[in-house]
């Protein structure tokens, strides 16, 4: 009998890395024999075989963490979601991250950076996933908070996600998805939070930077930009990238603390924008 190994599904039906990492492991263990975690020390480095272990560890630990969130909430926003089987709007599909959520306490701690009074801001998630970020966002006073997604099933998780959610600490409860490739997204034309969390590589993000300054040139109102990135490194292009634009001043900001809750440490950086003198 050939072994082959079927992608774990959640409870949607896609495929979610998350699941069954020992059973891959084991799996791997039964296929290449019991000295095989030596040869991958031996081949890898000590270093590099430890800091394997402590993210995976990590993982499952954060993991377990966003999957009592979803039950106390009553949603469904865990997992690593590939884009491969997922049915995608827009040219950019190999150009995408999969669905990996911003933590609850990364995204407070990011907040912390923004100032407190923001009930005129439209809060807008580029590459929203399950819409974790948005229910978080719900819990503080935002105008409205839209999420841009482009990996249908998707939206449709994030769409029933927010019928459902419950929070008595809700605070905004205008919250839609727009089922979308960011680059083709026109923003709206009131003052913004525009966040991203890794969503894809530089090419769409330097599409989807531009019609924001365009945006922002046409009709100037505050603007926040949030950039969060993990193990891509995003944060090394994404940067530069924003300051380049001239029109946003970056915001010093405390470094983010190792949540138990984030499946990867996160780098970020907060932009404001300053319109022309
Ligand atoms: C790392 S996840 C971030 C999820 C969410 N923003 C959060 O922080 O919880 C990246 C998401 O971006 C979406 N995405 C990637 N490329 C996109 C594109 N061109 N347009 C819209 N969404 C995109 C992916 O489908 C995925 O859900």
């Amino acid at each position: 009998m050939t072994n082959i190994e079927m992608p774990r599904l959640d409870r949607d039906g896609i495929e979610d890395r998350s699941f069954g990492r020992f059973g891959r492991a084991w799996s791997h263990l039964r296929r290449h024999g019991l000295l095989e975690p030596l040869r991958l020390v031996y081949r890898h480095g000590p270093r590099a075989s430890l800091g394997f272990i402590r993210r995976n560890i990590r993982h499952v630990m954060a993991d377990r963490l966003a999957r009592e969130w979803d039950r106390r909430h009553g949603v469904d926003t865990a997992g690593s979601i590939q884009l491969a089987a997922l049915t995608i709007a827009g040219p950019h599909r190999a150009k995408g991250n999969e669905a990996v959520c911003t933590s609850p306490k990364t995204f407070d701690f990011i907040m912390k950076s923004l100032p407190r009074d923001l009930h005129d801001h439209t809060f807008v998630d580029i590459g929203s996933g399950k819409s974790r970020t948005l229910l978080l966002a719900s819990r503080y006073s935002f105008a409205e908070i839209i999420g841009v997604e482009f990996a249908c099933e998707l939206v449709e998780i994030a769409r029933a996600n927010i019928d459902r959610f419950r929070d008595s600490s809700r605070k905004c409860r205008a919250l839609s998805v727009v089922e979308a490739d960011a680059a083709a997204y026109g923003f709206p034309e009131t003052p913004l939070v525009v966040y991203f969390y890794n969503p894809f590589s530089k090419d769409v993000f330097d599409i989807v930077l531009k019609n924001l300054v365009s945006s922002l040139e046409r009709r100037p109102r505050s603007c926040f930009v949030i950039y969060g990135s993990s193990s891509h490194r995003a944060i090394d292009w994404a940067r530069p990238a924003i300051r380049e634009t001239g029109i946003f001043r970056e915001l010093s900001v405390r470094p983010m603390p190792g949540f138990l809750d984030a499946i990867r440490p996160i780098d970020y950086a907060v932009f404001r924008f300053q319109a022309a003198a």
